[in-house]
This record gives structure tokens, C-alpha cells and sequence, in this order.
């Protein structure tokens, strides 16, 4: 089968697209035939080679997400049949004509969905629902920031926190994106230059502070918004795009009360990954399928072009999902 592969570290330039031995379905595995997948963060720093792979995955095909169709199933599997079409999050091997996953860890496309948008939800929709619904426990009315709103995962959670009944603020340093989620649920956003710029914006959106923070940035964005909280404020650590150190005042988190959690999705245990998966489905499939959650795809390239993009997710030009198709 033909993958992308990362021949050695370094910038878009090392991957290249080559004929490798296709991956065999163990007895609990699917194995799937790869219509679209998302690009990921995770990917570019596995390129770089500052993120290697988890164990059990791939060492050198980067993907984090797939949709396709059922192309064989092992002999402990039931309820899943060639040809089904299915979609799912992975640690590693998407970006390929081939990926095999444990059965337990897909999820039913729905029939109204295409290919490519299919391919932009598992990563974006999972991330954004395990944070604020699974740990965050996001309520009804609470009110949530968003930072870097105009990403995948940002405007997977806009979505995500207007399905659970709550209210969604956003940030973002590119205006045009802020007005582009708009339609997605986002009650107000604001175009930040940096976290130096978020106390104003957030004291006149939410005087008595935000319950819930999706922190997608890290660096100087943490602490900024650890401000900006209300009392028993959760923030989830998911993305260090801005930086991964920080100074924090340890006495805001004290007299605020406040939680912090970080998270990640690629190295979990399939046991967790399935979870992950089943709640996402549980919650969230009928609204694809009804129409009102929508996959936000900003491009889709070929595989052969896989370079261009990863230099299309680095350029932060992009809105929504990067996509690749086999
Ligand atoms: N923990 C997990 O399991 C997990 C899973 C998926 C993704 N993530 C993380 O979640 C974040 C979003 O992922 P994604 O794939 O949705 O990203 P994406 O679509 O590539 O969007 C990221 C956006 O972040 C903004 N950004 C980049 N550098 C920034 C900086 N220095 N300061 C402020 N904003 C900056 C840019 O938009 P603007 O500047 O135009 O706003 C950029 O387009 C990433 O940090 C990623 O690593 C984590």
C-alpha cells in the first residue's frame, strides 16, 4: 500500500510517499481501507521528530484519525463487516491507503456524511468532547472560552459546548476567523494579538469569570486565563502551540478554587480510546446525522501533496481541518 512516511527528522520536505507492506488485522482489529484523515498538531511534531510515536503504532507513518470503509475483520470481531463505514482516532498509520485499530475503538459514519468530512471529525469532535463534557463536566449556561477558536478542535468545541446547552467564547489572533466561526454557535469572539490582550475582553463578556476554559494554546494564554475564571473554574490544558512553560499564580488557584487538567488523546489505552469514542458517539452522531453539527474542512489534499499540508497547518492560515485523502 502506498503511506506517508517520515524519512528522517526535519521540515515538510521529509515525507514521502511509499510503497510499504500493508498492516495485517490482529484477531480483535479491523482493518480499514482509508477514505480521508485529518492532519494533526501531533503529526508535525512527530515529523520534526520531537514527538515519536506511542507504542503499538507505527514508527515512521504519521495519521491520528481516520474514515473508510470495513476492508477485513480478525476472528474475535462481531457487529463489523467489510464494508461498513467507520471512523475512528489512532496512534498513528492514518496517513495510508491501509490502517488496521482495535474494533472496539470505531465508530459508525454517519450516512450523511462525505468522505472527506468524515476524515476531519474523530480527532477534533473526540478532543473537544472528552475535555468539556468527560472531564470538564460542562453544564448547562456555563460559560466557556475557547482560545485559537478557529482550529479544528476549537471549532469542534463551539459545537460541542452548544450542543451540551452552554455558551461558547472565542479567541483567536486572526480576525477573519473569528467571524467565520460566528456561524457555528460562537456567542462572541474577540481577535487577540496575545494573552497580554484577553483581561478586558473577558471582564466584558463574563464579569463573574468563565467555569470553563479550553486552553488549546498553553504558554503566556494559561495564566491569562486562570484569571479570567470564576470561582471552581475547570481549565483544560490541551494544546502548548504558545509555549509549554509558564508562570502561574498559585494563589488565584487556591482562593479561586480552581481545577487544572491536562489531556491527550494519542497515548491513551485502547480501553480509554474506546470510551472516548462511545461518548462522543453517544452524544454527538445524531446531530451529524440530523445536520446540526458540521466537519469544518479548510482544505483537502492528495496524499502525494502531504507536504503542502503540513506547510498549510504550520502557515495557522488554516480554518478548521486539514485533510488528506488517499
Ligand atoms: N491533547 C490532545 O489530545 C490534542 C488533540 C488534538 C489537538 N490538540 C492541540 O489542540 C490545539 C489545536 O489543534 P488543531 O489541530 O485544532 O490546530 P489547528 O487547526 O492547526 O489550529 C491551531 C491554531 O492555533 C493558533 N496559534 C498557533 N500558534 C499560536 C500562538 N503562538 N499563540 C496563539 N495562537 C496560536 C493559530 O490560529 P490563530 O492564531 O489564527 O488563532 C492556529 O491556526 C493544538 O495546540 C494541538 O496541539 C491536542
Amino acid at each position: 500500500m502506498r503511506a506517508v512516511v517520515i524519512t528522517r527528522p526535519g521540515g515538510p520536505e521529509v515525507l514521502e510517499v511509499r510503497d510499504v507492506d500493508a498492516p495485517q488485522p490482529g484477531s480483535d482489529d479491523v482493518l480499514v481501507r482509508v477514505r480521508a484523515s485529518g492532519l494533526n498538531r501531533a503529526d508535525i511534531h512527530q515529523r520534526t521528530g520531537g514527538y515519536p510515536a506511542p507504542p503499538g503504532s507505527p514508527a515512521d507513518i504519521p495519521g491520528l484519525e481516520y474514515a473508510g470503509e470495513v476492508a477485513g475483520v480478525g476472528s474475535n470481531v462481531h457487529g463489523i463487516a467489510v464494508g461498513d463505514r467507520v471512523f475512528g482516532i489512532a496512534g498513528g498509520g492514518a496517513h495510508a491507503e491501509l490502517i488496521t485499530v482495535p474494533a472496539r475503538t470505531v465508530a459508525r459514519v454517519p450516512s450523511t456524511l462525505s468522505w472527506e468530512d468524515a476524515g476531519a471529525i474523530p480527532e477534533a469532535f473526540i478532543t473537544a468532547h472528552d475535555a468539556l463534557v468527560t472531564q470538564a463536566h460542562l453544564a448547562r449556561n456555563e460559560r466557556v472560552l475557547i482560545h485559537a477558536v478557529g482550529s479544528g478542535v476549537g471549532l469542534a468545541a463551539v459545537q460541542v459546548a452548544r450542543a451540551m446547552g452552554a455558551i461558547p467564547y472565542g479567541t483567536s489572533r486572526t480576525p477573519d476567523k473569528i467571524e467565520r466561526a460566528m456561524p457555528f454557535g460562537l456567542e462572541r469572539g474577540a481577535a487577540i494579538r496575545d494573552a497580554s490582550e484577553l483581561a478586558p475582553v473577558a471582564q466584558d463578556w463574563a464579569p463573574n469569570g468563565f467555569n470553563v476554559v479550553l486552553d488549546l494554546v498553553g504558554g503566556a494564554y494559561t495564566p491569562a486565563s486562570m484569571a479570567v475564571m470564576s470561582n471552581k473554574g475547570r481549565l483544560m490544558l490541551v494544546g502548548l502551540v504558545a509555549g509549554a512553560s509558564a508562570t502561574l499564580d498559585l494563589r488565584r488557584i487556591l482562593s479561586r478554587r480552581l481545577t487544572i487538567i491536562g489531556t491527550v488523546l494519542r497515548a491513551r489505552s485502547v480501553h480509554e480510546k474506546a470510551a472516548a469514542t462511545d461518548a462522543f458517539a453517544r452524544d454527538l452522531l445524531d446531530g451529524f446525522e440530523s445536520g446540526a453539527l458540521h466537519a469544518v474542512v479548510d482544505r483537502v489534499f492528495p496524499l502525494a501533496a502531504i507536504a503542502d499540508a503540513h506547510r498549510r497547518m504550520e502557515s495557522n492560515e488554516s480554518f478548521g481541518k486539514v485533510v488528506v485523502v488517499p
